[in-house]
């Protein structure tokens, strides 16, 4: 099996890459030199190349949330257009695509976690971006699952466990945010979730995935800071005390009873997996 990835260079393409290479599929990597997504014609070019492949991985994007509340023609060619393009060439050769969402298509008011089908409403520029493209893809594709995916973590990318670490470094005290709730989930988990879809072929649609149970950065910070043997103080605060420039949606809570019972899985607790990394990491 020959499996097209756009975004095999980022935290989560890289981790697929790795495992979906493990399982002995092979796949052709893309990063923004090889293919620049706004460039139709060099998708559909690539796309068209490997006649063999049926399935195409988009973990391509533009992830600067706070960066695209200024940039925001850029984030909107990354995330939006350069989905339809992948969209386009996807239709256009019969291939079945798998694209990555997040849960900041939520506003984030509702009280219980997230179901698929729950109204998007997003309150960022990216969110709105990456829920235009779940629009996108919807209206040209049949074959698709749009993956909704959140807090992600990894060994190749930049995130809250590494910013952690080096603030546990440089400061005796740390103030965090504890009202933003949603789960943290390593791109090696997922990666191994995606196999999963690969091989069970489960109805098209969109999924939500990520590790098991729900948390607040601060609960999460105070766990990495016995992991890490951190002797400072962490004090929890509203983000209200913690303004960015993008919001960020209060519950981002993700059901996920869909993909569980369609693949018949059962995603590691959070913490299990947020040890694995630390431990693969050392
Ligand atoms: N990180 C999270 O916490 C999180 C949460 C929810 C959802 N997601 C979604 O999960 C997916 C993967 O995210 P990630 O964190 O792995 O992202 P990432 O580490 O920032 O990687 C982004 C990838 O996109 C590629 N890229 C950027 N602009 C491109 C362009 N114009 N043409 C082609 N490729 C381009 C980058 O290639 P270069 O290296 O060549 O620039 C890189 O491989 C994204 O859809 C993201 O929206 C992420």
């Amino acid at each position: 099996m020959t499996i097209i990835l756009f975004g095999a260079s980022g935290m989560l393409g890289s981790d697929i890459e790795k495992y979906l290479t493990k399982k002995n599929i092979s796949i052709i990597s893309l990063d923004s030199t090889s293919c620049d997504i706004t460039d139709k014609n060099k998708v559909l070019s690539i796309i068209a190349e490997y006649p063999k492949s049926s399935i195409v991985i988009n973990c391509a994007a533009y992830t600067n949330v706070d960066k695209a509340e200024t940039d925001k023609k850029q984030a909107k060619r990354i995330n939006t257009i350069g989905a339809q393009h992948i969209a386009e060439a996807c239709k256009l050769h019969h291939k079945t695509l798998i694209h990555f969402s997040t849960d900041y298509v939520f506003n984030g008011n509702k009280t219980d976690p997230y179901i698929e089908s729950d109204p998007p409403s997003p309150i960022s520029h990216y969110g709105h971006t990456k829920y235009e493209a779940e629009q996108v893809i919807q209206s040209i594709c049949t074959k698709y699952y749009i993956i909704r995916v959140q807090w992600l973590y990894g060994k190749n990318g930049q995130h809250f466990i590494k910013s952690m670490k080096r603030l546990f470094k440089q400061h005796e005290s740390l103030r965090i945010v504890n009202d933003q709730w949603g789960s943290p989930t390593s791109t090696a988990s997922l990666a191994q979730y995606i196999h999963t879809f690969i091989t069970k072929k489960p109805s098209y649609g969109v999924y939500h995935c990520r590790n098991d149970g729900y948390t607040t950065w601060y609960d999460f910070a105070v766990f990495l800071a016995q992991q890490f043997q951190y002797k400072g103080s962490i004090t929890p605060i509203p983000s209200t005390q913690f303004p960015r420039p993008a919001k960020r949606p209060l519950n981002g809570r993700l059901n996920i009873d869909k993909i569980t019972q369609t693949l018949q899985i059962k995603p590691i607790p959070w913490k299990e997996a947020v040890l694995r990394y630390i431990n693969s990491a050392k």
